[in-house]
């Protein structure tokens, strides 16, 4: 057995072993070994908002050892311009991290001859296992970057699976190959494409990441039905794909002064709306659902931090301060968006702190909501 085959087993006996690995996907993750498909750089977070590259070839030990941890590994930045020798800025494709590439698998409820869309093809992995499960002509992977579509196909053939690999937006779906049964994204979205629900058959699945400005870390599944729409419930909120590309979530700067600010103070701990508790930060995000928010660090070694809330010309900010209590606010612009995030907290709270799972959402061809236990009870947004 060599190194990878032996680092693959234990991978998988341990994800079996915490309940991780759904039992029918066992045999496909031994016979679909990660390494074949993890490129020679990948990156590493250096803090800052950095990532730095690893070679393959400076330490090979080192380099399969993170291709057999339970981790998500980032293999491309910068939308491929920083070359591998350089600094990234913005991860832009991953491997998935094994337990969650497996979870979402036992999720999308597939057998032999289910007919399959994937929207992100990455490094061609996940395609391989899907491949390997249903038979590889039942699926058909699309990715956006051509550069990665292409070294997929390369890692795909070498792995000895060949699901059709189609470049360009998988927002668009894939015409050709439809209908599907199922359609996985392995990128999240804020608005679900309406051509994933035209092109998959009524009674299929769709299985995607989502979120929205101030919250990505959901997974929805939706089930279409025979009018052309699909509803279906949130089953996880601890989940965080990269977007697709054309939904991505701008990263605002802090303002340069504060000046003109109002000032006025809080009893609510913004680690309650945005840190605490998963199930509450996916709540808050459905009511503001266009506020983006960033935790700043007071960078004195302490714990004290700013909690800066943004949308537009609005922003806030919420300083944390050791002894400092009620904690002070500033807002600025048309839309005091701390105020806004606090309502939608206290909304949550009266409601029963519903947990994700009671959250739904429907899709039809000229409206997206979420709802709340049932479709005829839709949840407003906040603003
Ligand atoms: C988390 S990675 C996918 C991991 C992949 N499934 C694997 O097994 O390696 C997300 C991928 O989605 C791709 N992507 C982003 N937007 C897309 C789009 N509109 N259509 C197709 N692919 C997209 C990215 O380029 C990236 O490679």
């Amino acid at each position: 057995m060599t190194d990878a085959e032996a680092l693959n087993r234990r991978l998988v006996d341990e994800l079996a072993a915490a309940g991780a690995l759904p039992e029918e996907w066992r045999a496909v993750f031994l016979a679909v070994p990660r390494h074949l498909f993890v490129p020679d750089v990948i990156w590493e977070d250096a803090g800052e908002g950095t990532l730095t590259p690893r070679r393959c070839d400076e330490d090979p030990a080192a380099w399969l050892a993170a291709v057999y941890a339970d981790e998500a590994i980032v293999t491309q930045v910068d939308d491929g311009a920083t070359p591998g020798t350089g600094t990234g800025r913005r991860v832009t494709s991953s491997i998935s991290k094994p337990s969650i590439v497996a979870k979402m698998l036992g999720d999308l409820q597939v057998e032999r001859g289910t007919r399959i869309l994937e929207i992100g093809t990455g490094t061609g992995w996940n395609a391989a296992l899907l491949a390997q499960k249903v038979g590889a002509e039942n699926v058909t992977t699309i990715e956006v970057d051509g550069s990665l579509a292409e070294r997929a196909r390369t890692a795909l053939a070498g792995a000895g699976v060949s699901p059709v690999v189609v470049t360009g937006d998988g927002t668009d779906g894939y015409p050709p190959s439809a209908p599907y049964d199922r359609i996985l994204a392995t990128a999240s979205v804020r608005v679900v494409p309406y051509p994933w629900v035209a092109q998959t058959r009524p009674g299929g699945l769709i299985l995607s990441p989502w979120g929205n400005a101030y919250d990505n870390g959901a997974l929805v599944r939706l089930t279409v039905d025979d009018r052309g729409a699909a509803y279906g419930p949130f089953l996880d909120n601890t989940i965080a794909f990269m977007w697709v590309r054309a939904q991505r979530v701008p990263r605002p700067a802090v303002p340069a002064h504060l000046a003109g600010a109002a000032d006025s103070t809080t009893t609510l701990h913004p680690d309650a709306v945005a840190f605490d508790d998963y199930d509450a930060r996916f709540a808050v995000g459905v009511r503001v659902p266009d506020v983006v928010t960033r935790f700043e660090d007071a960078g004195d070694g302490g714990d004290d931090f700013t909690f800066w809330a943004f949308c537009g010309e609005s922003w806030a900010r919420v300083d944390v301060i050791d002894g400092a209590f009620p904690h002070r606010v500033r807002q600025h612009g048309p839309r005091a968006l701390w105020t806004e995030i606090e309502a939608a907290y206290r909304w949550w709270e009266e409601a029963g702190r519903p947990e994700t799972g009671r959250f739904g959402l429907a899709v039809t061809a000229d409206r997206q909501y979420i709802y709340l236990d049932s479709p005829d009870a839709p949840v407003r947004s906040g603003n």
